[in-house]
């Protein structure tokens, strides 16, 4: 085991369960993880309880633009949500155990659904930007792990299962609050990177005929590490650009947010609608 990997183990995950606990009282059943661009959503919060992920011991502090860092606690539509403003990502050097920290704190504090929410370039010819995708299903492709090394059966077991990893019940759940909602989503597979790079047409290329219809550089490692303890997962997709080689226009971070800033409204009612009848 490297010292990465024993410095995030089961008891540091513990102590940061503590100190969750104690600044934001009880943790309610249902977290969302926003993602770039996306991090506006908790100004919709009530009675929110902010605290800084600098705060919480072992977490690890992320160091992208439009990843804020922080942790709040409040109410959406009258329910108690915990919303992670902020991810730590692969391409940032992050280990995949440091990526699984802050998962792993929020199952060990009780958390049962995880939303993963994240911007993604949409590679199905169909996705123009500012869809809102339901990932079906991943294609783990950043060529790591999270449970690679010796298991703690006190996370998961060995060799956890991944025929669904993100929900049948929640993406239901997604697609009539979205109907009610009055927000159009479409369903498809999201293929997840290691960056920081973005990708060649080729690879693009290569992603479509896997069977992929977003590529994204963050949720696998995450959702991985959720579907190992147990949870629940529903991943959502804001599709912000076309992938490489979909048009002429080189791909930048900066119209990649712009995109999802665009989108965030009906990114925002979509949710609300989600979080009501979680
Ligand atoms: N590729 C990888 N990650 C992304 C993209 C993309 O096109 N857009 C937003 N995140």
């Amino acid at each position: 085991m490297t010292t990465t990997s024993v410095a995030l183990g089961f008891e540091a995950v513990e102590r940061a369960v503590r100190v969750l606990r104690e600044r934001l009282g009880s943790i309610p059943p249902t977290a969302v993880v926003l993602g770039s661009g996306l991090g506006g959503f908790t100004d919709r919060l009530a009675s929110a309880v902010t605290l800084s992920c600098r705060e919480v011991p072992g977490w690890p502090v992320p160091a992208v633009i439009g990843h804020a860092g922080r942790i709040v606690s409040g109410t959406c539509a009258g329910r108690q949500v915990l919303v992670l403003a902020g991810r730590v990502h692969l391409y940032e050097g992050r280990s995949a155990a440091e990526v699984a920290f802050a998962v792993r704190v929020l199952g060990r504090a009780g958390v049962r659904s995880l939303v993963l929410t994240n911007a993604a370039g949409g590679i199905n010819p169909s996705f123009a930007p500012g869809t809102l995708m339901v990932i079906d299903d991943h294609l783990n492709c950043t060529g790591t792990n999270p449970l690679v090394g010796p298991n703690d059966t006190r996370f998961g077991p060995r060799f956890p299962d991944m025929t669904e990893v993100y929900s049948r019940r929640l993406r239901a759940i997604a697609d009539e609050a979205a109907r009610d909602a009055g927000v159009p989503v479409t369903h498809g597979v999201y293929a997840g990177v290691l960056g920081p790079s973005y990708e060649t047409p080729a690879e693009i290329r290569a992603l479509r005929t896997c069977g992929a219809d977003a590529v994204g550089m963050s949720t696998v490692t995450e959702a991985i590490v959720a579907r190992h303890m147990g949870m629940e997962v529903l991943g959502l997709s804001c599709i912000s650009n076309p992938a490489a080689g979909l048009n002429t226009e080189p791909l930048s971070e900066a119209d990649v947010l712009a995109a999802a800033a665009a989108a965030e409204g009906a990114f925002t009612r979509l949710l609300e609608a989600i979080l009501v009848r979680l």
